[in-house]
């Protein structure tokens, strides 16, 4: 009998589930922890938050992250992503904010919709976010993500707990890097993994295709 195919490593092997998980942000996961400690002593709903910084530094590993640990086994049903890019014909976003009215299913406190890439909404777009981020019974938890501040309206900003994903430092570039090489069978050298931190250039997402790129190029060990 042949053997079954092994299944082959793509970057969304390397997803951290949790918020430790989330290396080189200590100020964002600091924060993100204080919350959460909020949450779980059952008096506060976390607030709407908005997570700013270049692509691949961890901001939806983050939401993801932040939202299991706030919904426990509610998340499933209760974790909602949506990207500004689906709105582009104008008809997800009043869905969105019909679906966010309302006690969340199953019991859960509250939900929460992540909602990426909000720089790509359109300024009247953001204005018809707000009704949905306040009041309806508090119910919906708001997490929003863009690469860059610029073109958020200032009154949606008043409203938004904002958090700076930053580029990370080379030594957490490196342990990420490490973390992830600890799961993959290549067997790269010291040099090729300094090599690999600096062309990433603080961007986890880049080291990460790097290795794939790097050990995945090496004749697998036998
Ligand atoms: N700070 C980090 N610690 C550990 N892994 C990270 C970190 N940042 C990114 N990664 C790795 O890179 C992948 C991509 O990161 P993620 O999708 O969270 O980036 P992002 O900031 O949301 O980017 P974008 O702005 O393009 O949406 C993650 O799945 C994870 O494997
Ligand atoms: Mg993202």
């Amino acid at each position: 009998m042949p053997e079954p195919p092994r299944r082959r490593l793509s970057i969304e092997d390397f997803r951290p589930d949790t918020l430790d998980g989330i290396l080189g942000q200590p100020r964002a996961i600091a924060r993100l922890e204080r919350i959460l400690a909020g949450v779980r002593h059952g008096t506060v709903m976390p607030p709407h938050m908005l997570f700013h910084g270049p692509p691949g530094v961890g901001k939806t590993a983050a939401a993801r992250a932040f939202g299991r640990a706030a919904l426990g086994s509610f998340y499933e049903a209760n974790f909602n992503e949506l990207k500004a890019f689906d709105n582009r014909d104008h008809s997800v976003l009043p869905e969105i904010i019909m679906k966010s009215r309302g006690p969340p299913p199953g019991g859960a406190p509250f939900r929460i919709m992540f909602f990426d890439e909000l720089e790509s909404l359109s300024p009247s777009a953001q204005h018809d976010l707000r009704p949905a981020m306040e009041g309806e019974g508090g119910w919906s938890v708001f997490i929003l993500a863009c690469n860059d501040l610029h073109g958020i309206s200032a009154a949606l900003l008043s409203r938004l707990t904002v958090l700076e994903f930053p580029p990370v430092a080379p030594a957490d570039v490196r342990r990420i890097l490490e973390s992830a090489l600890a799961r993959t069978p290549f067997a790269l050298e010291p040099p090729a993994l300094d090599a690999i931190v600096e062309r990433a250039a603080g961007i986890p997402r880049e080291a990460i295709k790097l290795l794939l790129e790097e050990g995945g190029a090496l004749p697998p060990a036998s």
